[in-house]
């Protein structure tokens, strides 16, 4: 049986101190409306994710899911709660945790190579050093050849791929990740899909990552959050591990468990619009 652990089963931060990497600790946001309403997009949000954890978060669009990363990588502040990395209160953005968006914001103007050397040279790495890691990091995301290639030259999935490294090249103690491959197509997808899969077991990488596709959080994750909407919050989570991604019959079994606890959030959603 796939055991299924809902939120409220879990310790939160203060019980488990020493191996969370990242600790959302009782966050909500809240955001004004036009109206002068109240629009509260997070409620009481708590979750750890342990070092080199791969977690997904996976839920219906709308349900907080770029909130909650914004809120991680220190680009939104809670309105109550906070998050904390290595038990220091994350309070603004830092190379430490840094985020792939699904608009990989490459630099036009640059080479290959010269993107994934840009946040070594913030960083005040050498020139040198620079070249070679930069090099280095674009044979593991396999785009030895390239380096000296402008970006226009790449196509799609080549420029998730060099996003890819220079994410790496930041060294980041958290990679966060939003919905990043959901603007390939279903082959560059797969391609892209392994790739993290095989960078992250040789980086040993903490990622927190955003999908609406249940079967790339299966196919990615150590664990798997499912996000309700109205409010936004984790309503279940799943562990998933080698072992279970190795036998079809409990990777179906998986995603019946996670499909149904979506079902029950998309299905009142979609009759509440029906009404209206
Ligand atoms: N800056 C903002 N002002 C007002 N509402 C926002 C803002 N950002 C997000 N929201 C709302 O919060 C909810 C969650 O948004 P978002 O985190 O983007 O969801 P997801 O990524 O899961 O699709 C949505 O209803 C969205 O309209
Ligand atoms: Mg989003």
């Amino acid at each position: 049986m796939t055991s299924v652990v809902t939120s409220a089963d879990r310790p939160v931060a203060k019980d488990v101190p020493q191996q969370a990497k990242i600790a959302i600790e009782g966050v909500t946001k809240e955001f004004a409306t036009e109206t002068g309403d109240t629009f509260v997009a997070l409620t009481k949000v708590n979750c750890t994710v342990a070092d080199r954890e791969f977690v997904s978060l996976v839920g219906p669009s709308g349900c907080g899911k770029t909130t909650l990363l914004e809120i991680v990588a220190g680009l939104q502040a809670p309105t109550s709660g906070r998050v904390l990395m290595d038990g220091e209160e994350i309070e603004g953005p830092g190379p430490d945790h840094v985020v792939i968006f699904q608009q990989y914001a490459l630099f036009p103007w640059r080479t290959v190579a010269a993107n994934v050397e840009f946040p070594m040279e913030v960083a005040g790495v050498g020139r040198a050093e620079r070249r070679e890691r930069a090099l280095e990091y674009l044979g593991m995301v396999g785009l030895d050849g390239f380096a000296d290639h402008h970006i226009w030259q790449l196509s799609g999935g080549m420029q998730q791929r060099a996003a890819l490294a220079r994410g790496i090249a930041c060294q980041p103690k958290v990679m966060l990740m939003d919905e990043p491959f959901s603007g390939a197509d279903a082959i560059t997808r797969e391609i892209l899909q392994d790739l993290l899969a095989r960078l992250r077991k040789e980086t040993r990488q903490t990622i927190i990552f955003v999908t609406h596709s249940v079967d790339e959080a299966i196919r990615l994750s150590d664990r798997i959050m499912v996000m309700g909407t109205r409010p936004g919050r984790i309503i279940s989570t799943f562990d998933v591990t080698d072992d279970l991604r190795d036998h079809g019959d409990r990777v179906t079994e998986l995603r019946e468990a996670i499909w149904s606890v979506l079902r029950n959030e998309i299905v009142p959603i979609a009759e509440a619009e029906e009404r209206t």
